[in-house]
């Protein structure tokens, strides 16, 4: 039996991690952490009934990880957040499934550190879905034999979300990007912006869109556009959950889902 805490629990994706949790007979929810609802009962909170978990206060993660003894800890809350559970799970050497998004540089290196200094194995990527993984090779795939092509990057998510872009296309871009040997990134474009040999990248915010994913390479003539889109955030959730299961067998370290699908690219 795994036992999973969940931090952001009464969040989108904190909700549906916990319902595949609970679908399965081999995991066991144990800790349920926000900062919000702190005292309901989680199920009740979901409206799914009772589950006699109630919702722990974040702030206060130490002791519930020292009551709760999880082996794995997912966090899909936001980066401030994540940083601060990531570290505090470190120092208890609960491994770790990061999905939230919008890290900084600086944010992510405080977090590997913890991770290395404590030897956990954690999980951490941007997407969780097996579609975005597949989609990040054929970027890079595609970037080899269009090099000369003018790169362009468009993303598209519901109302709610806090970060631009997303950490999807960030990640589009540094794989196209690294398959070419670096490339300027350009954030949207306003007034004067001639096109150099730049990757460009725009974020639109509407509705319930619950993300889109274009990249385009255009050149004279012709333009291939490759395009992800999901329809329901159950992918992202069953990934983190099958993830969950995956790191806890794996060797201390900081892997990518690539790793947990076995479709690692290789340099
Ligand atoms: N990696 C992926 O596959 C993937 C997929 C979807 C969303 N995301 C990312 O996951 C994150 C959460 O997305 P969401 O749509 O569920 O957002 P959400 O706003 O619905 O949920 C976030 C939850 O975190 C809680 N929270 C805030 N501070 C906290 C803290 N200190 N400790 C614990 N909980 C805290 C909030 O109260 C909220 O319940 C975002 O960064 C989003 O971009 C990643």
């Amino acid at each position: 039996m795994i036992k999973i805490a969940v931090t952001g629990a009464c969040g989108r994706m904190g909700g549906l991690i916990i319902e595949n949790i609970l679908k399965s007979k081999d995991l066991k929810l144990v800790c349920a952490l926000d900062v919000t609802n702190i005292g309901k009962d989680i199920g009740e909170v979901m409206r799914t009934g009772k589950l006699n978990v109630q919702v722990e206060d974040a702030n206060k993660i130490d002791a519930a990880l020292d009551r709760s003894k999880p082996d794995v800890l997912i966090d899909f809350t936001i980066a401030n957040a994540a940083v601060k559970n990531v570290i505090a799970s470190a120092n208890k050497k609960v491994s770790l499934v990061v999905g939230t998004t919008g890290f900084t540089p600086e944010q992510k290196a405080l977090m590997e550190k913890a991770i290395k200094e404590n030897g956990v194995a954690a999980v951490i990527s941007p997407n969780f879905s097996i579609g975005v993984n597949v989609f990040w090779g054929l970027l890079a795939e595609a970037a080899k034999s269009l090099s000369d092509y003018d790169i362009e990057i468009i993303e598209a998510h519901h109302n709610q979300k806090k970060d631009a872009p997303s950490g999807t296309a960030v990640k589009a871009a540094e794989v196209i990007s690294k398959t070419l040997g670096g490339k300027e990134l350009v954030y949207g474009r306003h007034g004067l912006s001639p096109r150099k040999q730049e990757i460009g990248i725009h974020a639109v915010r509407g509705g319930d869109i619950v993300g889109d994913h274009t990249v385009l390479f255009a050149g004279d003539g012709e333009r291939i556009e490759i395009k992800h889109q999901a329809h329901s955030r159950q992918a992202f959730a069953k990934g983190a959950v099958r993830a969950a299961v995956w790191i806890c067998s794996a060797k201390p370290g900081v892997y990518e889902m690539a790793d947990v699908l076995g479709i690692h690219q290789k340099d």
